[in-house]
């Protein structure tokens, strides 16, 4: 649990509810939780999705881990701990997203089950959809498209996940896209076909 350190602070509630900013845009607000190795296709499937989302006149968003590092949480590094703190600040940004009727795309490897379990325990039911992109690490490894994995092999990066640092795939996520096998658009047109069947795309 992170501490909560500022005191004399209260919960401010809106004007506007969640009902009102649903009907404006015309569907749910969520978070699609996207997780999977290091060139899993996280990135590329969540930007696909947010493509045809926006093609629909829905209100979307990618947080993208290489970007987010970047910037707000630029002064994290990849120990257990600082990744625990990267997904917890994503998963409350997220969740701002979602509060505010947009859907949340993350792409994070958030490689422990525990961090991700933290953030669908903050979110409301039906509003956190765990996307686990299965690719196997040999898919991975093959692809390499920073050169990273070479260079954890070599010992060049330490803690690199699935190669000295652990993944906990997803024991009951929402949906297991087969990135091994399947195109880009395949796996896309499977994350539309979930949100359509949840009603997550009508207000
Ligand atoms: S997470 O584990 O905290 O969720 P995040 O998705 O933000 O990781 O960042 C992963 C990206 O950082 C990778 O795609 C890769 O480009 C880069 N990276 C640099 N060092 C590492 C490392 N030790 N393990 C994993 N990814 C790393």
């Amino acid at each position: 649990m992170t501490e909560q350190k500022a005191t004399n602070v209260t919960w401010h509630a809106h004007a506007v509810s969640k009902e009102e900013r649903c009907k404006l845009k015309g569907h749910k607000g969520a978070v699609l939780w996207f997780t999977g190795l290091s060139a899993c296709g996280k990135s590329t499937v969540a930007n696909a999705v947010d493509h045809k989302l926006h093609q629909r006149g829905k209100h979307s968003f990618v947080l993208d881990g290489d970007n987010i590092r970047m910037g707000l949480n630029k002064n994290l590094g990849f120990s257990a701990e600082d990744r625990a703190e990267n997904i917890r600040r994503i998963g409350e940004v997220a969740k701002l997203f979602a509060s505010s009727g947009s859907i949340a795309l993350t792409a994070f490897i958030s490689p422990y089950r525990a961090d991700r379990d933290k953030v669908r325990e903050i979110m409301p039911a039906g509003e956190f959809v765990e996307i686990y992109v299965d690719a196997s690490l040999e898919t991975c490894e093959k692809r390499d498209p920073k050169g990273l994995y070479k260079k954890a092999r070599a010992g060049e990066i330490k803690n690199f996940t699935g190669i000295s640092d652990p993944y906990e795939a997803p024991e009951k996520p929402e949906l297991v896209l087969d990135s091994n096998t399947k195109s880009i658009e395949q796996l896309a047109d499977e994350v539309i076909a979930y949100l359509e069947k949840h009603g997550l795309l009508a207000s």
